[in-house]
C-alpha cells in the first residue's frame, strides 16, 4: 500500500517549493499554505524530494 503524505499546515510557510518540485501531489490552497490534493499522484521518490527540500520540514509520511 502506498504511504500517504501529509503537510503540517501550521508549520508551512508557503514557500511553494513542494508545489514546484511535485505539482502532481501538492498545490497552494491559500496564499501562504500548501496542501496535499493527490497523495498518491507521484512516485515516493519524487514526494521525498519535496520533503527533503521543504525549509521547515513540515511534509511527512502519515503514521
Ligand atoms: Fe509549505 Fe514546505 Fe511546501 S513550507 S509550501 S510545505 S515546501
Amino acid at each position: 500500500m502506498s504511504r500517504i503524505v501529509v503537510i503540517d499546515a501550521e508549520a508551512c510557510i508557503g514557500c511553494e517549493t513542494c508545489t514546484r518540485l511535485c505539482p502532481e501531489v501538492f498545490k497552494m490552497i491559500s496564499e501562504h499554505k500548501a496542501g496535499v490534493y493527490n497523495p498518491t499522484g507521484a512516485p515516493e521518490e519524487k514526494i521525498e524530494l519535496a520533503m527533503d527540500n521543504c525549509p521547515v520540514a513540515c511534509i511527512t509520511w502519515e503514521d
